[in-house]
């Protein structure tokens, strides 16, 4: 079996090709990924030393490279995490959004089509329903929520779903589409609001909650989402779409408490800033489908989760104070310094 992870040198795909390695030996492994600020190479370090492991370094929308790249490796599955991912980028700049993650998606379904890879599988997100109310707690997203979305970057994750889904009506392309909740976990790039806050607890910095710190997020633990990919691309149904979650629905200031209290700081840490241009309120994700037909329930509860996390960003400093020590601080300034 020969799986190309696109997005590997991110998040929650370096944490899927560790997992995968681990437990199918027996499996090759190539990560594609074109190295943004959010790809990260010596997060594959350990990965590298792997003889069932490559990288290589492309732009999933770049149509030449990745037609030959397909014909020469042929691949059996296609995963693609590719992404620009993060929401407040996407209001700052929306094109590049556009042509990652809907431009990439079409690019890699017709290598597929062409090279008849036997599952494409696209890794989407639960920002494409929207968001809920805050007084609503009894609602969830299901598989048949509508798509309505908020932020130029659940847009455009939401474009993609459909042409994957586009794909597979009009060319029996072999697809499945996941939508999971907000992960955190280890390799987690430090401007998602999880590593963002421990490492600026860490540092005695300031927290920038947005708004009133009341919106809620549906946490799931990485690892969990790896598990939740790995059923549906060997048991998933062609043409299906599963949502992810694991009904840990917290408001951003009690992430932000959990962290301080783990971590012996003071609540005078947190700094209430100006909110995020159509923040979404609330997400959360109704997971009977994934349970039902596949099996699959979370392993790891958000206070468990969360204490590892904390542990993994002080065993590796060296991973993050690379990364914040580059570009990463004049992000910073340019996002929050009007604050
Ligand atoms: P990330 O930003 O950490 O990683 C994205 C990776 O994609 C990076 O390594 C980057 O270099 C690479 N990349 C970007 N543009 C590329 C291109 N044109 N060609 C090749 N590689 C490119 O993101 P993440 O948090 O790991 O998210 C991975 C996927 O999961 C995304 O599709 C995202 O929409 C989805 N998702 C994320 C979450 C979450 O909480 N982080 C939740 C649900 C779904
Ligand atoms: P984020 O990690 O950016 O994920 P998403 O917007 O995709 O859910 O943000 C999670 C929540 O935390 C979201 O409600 C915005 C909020 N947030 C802050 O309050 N302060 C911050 O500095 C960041 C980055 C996020």
């Amino acid at each position: 079996m020969k799986i190309l992870v696109t997005g590997g040198a991110g998040f929650i795909g370096s944490n899927f090709i560790y997992y995968m390695l681990e437990k199918y030996p027996d499996y090759k492994i190539v990560c594609l990924d074109k190295l943004t600020y959010a790809g990260n190479l010596s997060t594959l370090k350990k990965a590298m030393e792997n003889p069932n492991f490559k990288f290589i370094k492309g732009d999933i929308s770049d149509r030449k490279f990745i037609y030959d790249l397909f014909e020469k490796e042929k691949f059996d599955i296609v995963i693609n995490f590719a992404a620009e991912s993060h929401v407040d980028r996407s209001i700052e700049n929306p094109e590049i959004f556009l042509q990652t993650n809907v431009i990439g998606t079409q690019v890699l379904m017709d290598a597929s089509r062409k090279t008849g890879v036997k599952r494409y599988h696209q890794v989407s997100t639960d920002e494409v329903y929207g968001d809920l109310p805050l007084d609503r707690p009894d609602l969830f997203f299901t598989e048949e929520t509508p798509i309505h979305t908020s932020s130029p970057y659940s847009a455009s994750k939401a474009a993609a779903d459909l042409l994957v889904l586009a794909y597979h009506r009009t060319y029996q392309l072999p697809v499945t589409i996941s939508r999971c909740s907000n992960n955190y976990g280890p390799y987690h790039f430090p401007e998602k609001l999880i590593p963002l806050m421990i490492i600026r607890a860490l540092n005695n910095q300031t927290l920038p909650v947005y708004g009133d710190g009341k919106n809620i997020r549906d946490w799931l633990y990485v690892k969990d989402h790896c598990i939740a990919i790995d059923k549906i691309i060997h048991k998933g149904k062609e043409g299906e779409v599963y949502n992810i979650g694991g009904h840990n629905e917290k408001t951003n200031l009690e992430v932000v408490k959990t962290i301080l209290k783990e971590l012996n700081k003071p609540e005078e840490l947190i700094t209430f800033v100006k909110d995020r241009p159509g923040h979404d309120r609330r997400y959360a994700i109704d997971p009977t489908k994934i349970k039902n037909e596949l099996g699959w329930e979370p392993t790891t509860t958000f206070e468990e989760g969360i204490k590892k996390t904390i542990k993994w960003y002080l065993e590796n400093k060296q991973w993050w104070e690379e990364i914040i020590s580059g570009e990463y601080q004049n992000y910073y300034e340019k996002m929050y310094g009007n604050r």
